[in-house]
């Protein structure tokens, strides 16, 4: 019973994605610890390698799918994707309870300080190791106040100034499935019979996320197109959009035998979509259809995964009309946003303009009913829906291993567009989640598996 994982970690399959991986298991002390080491590699590490950073994440993927604690290193003999400064980390932890490397990464103030600065929207390693290591900033204040930062060109960097203390709270459950039924009844106005998913985090299972993921579709092919325009534009004229970026479809035919372009956060796709920060009424959370049951499920689950970031809940449970938006959001509509431009940020008629830091510094921290959430939004035709689903469900890593098992083992090529055959030189198409695993000769993962 003792060394139950070593029977365990011998049958352990080499591809993540021919694995059972849940959100919560057996060996959390263990892969806290490699994630620990990964961020770090992920922060410091040069020109978008993100080699270290995989290596350390593929050795944590390996842990979370045993069903039992690992309790020697004996145990892990033969577990995939266990490199040796991984395998250093686990033998530390095991025989002494702590990592000498983990405990010298939650002690490196300089290194804390760029994780802090990268948990803002629109700063990544490069400018974090920028403010820290050149301009030697410690906090957003000192951000807000350095004047050689001025954000007037990347106006999503200066909301995610302003705004990070909104963004940083991660979104509840609740509010997503509530956001979700917002932008659904907005599409319903526009074609009865669009369809609108919550993917991401929350499809595998988690109570909370760092934004919404909504897959858009429509059952008949082509009738998808043109809908996130008019949806952008009605949820800006009923106040709810803050700030966001169109981008265009870039799809075509012939991308499906083409690899998409691997970031180091993973692969981007061609769809149409909208990536922003959307305004909410802050009691979203709050309403009486939430069981006692289920709150006292998320205040849990939130203490868990956030750890560190304790939030106040609202125990009370008012009855709040989650479609109504308060009026006071009202008269911060902007009616006159261009529809030339790409960007749908707030006119400067009612609000700051966008690139004035100081001014949504303001905004950000006037009295407001509302509260900002970064959401995504994604259209996908009805034809590559399957393949959008799996691809936007995640996780990460999950894809990851998904198109490096259909490429290595099968010659195919996947992408959330869809899956071509290599050989045959032809696209194969699949019209559910399960026949995209059966085509990929893949037993079948529920989203909540796909936790890797
Ligand atoms: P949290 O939001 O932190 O809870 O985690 P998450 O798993 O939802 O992460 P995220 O919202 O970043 O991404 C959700 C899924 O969409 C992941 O599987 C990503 O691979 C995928 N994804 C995110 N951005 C892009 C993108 O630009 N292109 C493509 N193709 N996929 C993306
Ligand atoms: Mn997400
Ligand atoms: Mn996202």
């Amino acid at each position: 019973e003792l060394h139950a994982a070593k029977e365990e970690s011998k049958l352990v399959s080499k591809y993540e994605c021919q694995r059972s991986t849940p959100l919560h298991h057996q060996n959390e002390n263990l892969t806290d610890a490699l994630s620990a080491v990964e961020e770090e590699a992920e922060i410091l590490d040069r020109k978008e390698d993100y080699s270290r950073a995989l290596a350390f994440c593929k050795a944590a993927c390996s842990l979370k799918c045993l069903t039992k604690p690992v309790s020697s290193i004996q145990d892990i003999k033969g577990l995939p994707n266990i490199g040796d400064h991984s395998r250093d980390i686990i033998k530390e932890i095991l025989e002494n309870g702590f990592s000498r490397e983990v405990e010298r990464i939650k002690n490196d103030h300089s290194l804390q300080k760029k994780k802090m600065f990268m948990s803002i929207y629109g700063v990544g390693p490069s400018t974090a190791r920028k403010w820290v290591d050149v301009l030697q900033l410690a906090t957003i204040e000192d951000v807000i106040n350095c004047p050689s930062i001025n954000p007037r060109k990347e106006a999503r960097l200066a909301y995610g100034i302003a705004f990070h203390e909104d963004l940083k709270q991660q979104v509840g459950r609740t509010t997503a499935m509530r956001i979700r039924d917002i932008v659904h009844n907005e599409l319903k106005t526009l074609d009865g019979e669009v369809t609108v998913e919550v993917t991401g985090g929350f499809r595998r299972g988690k109570q909370f996320g760092h934004d919404v993921d909504l897959l858009i579709s429509h059952p008949v092919e082509g009738r998808e197109t043109g809908l996130l325009q008019k949806l952008i534009h009605r949820l800006n004229s009923k106040g709810l959009i803050l700030h966001g970026v169109m981008e265009e479809s870039t799809f075509s035919e012939e991308m499906l035998s083409k690899s998409s372009k691997l970031t180091p956060k993973g692969q981007l796709d061609h769809f149409e979509k909208w990536i922003g920060i959307m305004k909410f009424p802050k009691n979203l959370e709050t309403t009486p259809q939430d069981s006692v049951r289920d709150r006292k499920e998320t205040i849990k689950d939130e203490f868990k995964e956030e750890g560190k970031k304790r939030i106040k809940l609202d125990h009370s449970l008012t009855v709040t009309d989650h479609n109504h938006i308060g009026s006071g959001l009202q008269e911060q509509i902007n009616k006159s946003f261009q529809k030339s431009s790409t960007s749908y940020s707030p006119s400067p008629a009612s609000l700051p303009s966008s690139s004035d830091l100081s001014e949504l510094v303001k905004l950000a921290q006037s009295e407001r009913e509302w509260r900002a959430s970064r959401v995504d939004l994604i259209i996908a035709p009805a034809s590559q829906y399957a393949y959008a689903l799996v691809g936007w469900t995640g996780s990460k890593m999950f894809n990851r291993s998904l198109r490096l098992y259909a490429q290595r083992e099968l010659d195919m090529k996947l992408t959330s567009h869809g899956l071509f055959d290599m050989k045959q030189r032809k696209p194969i198409q699949a019209s559910s989640e399960q026949e995209v695993f059966e085509i990929l000769k893949l037993q079948y993962r529920d989203p909540e598996e796909r936790n890797c």
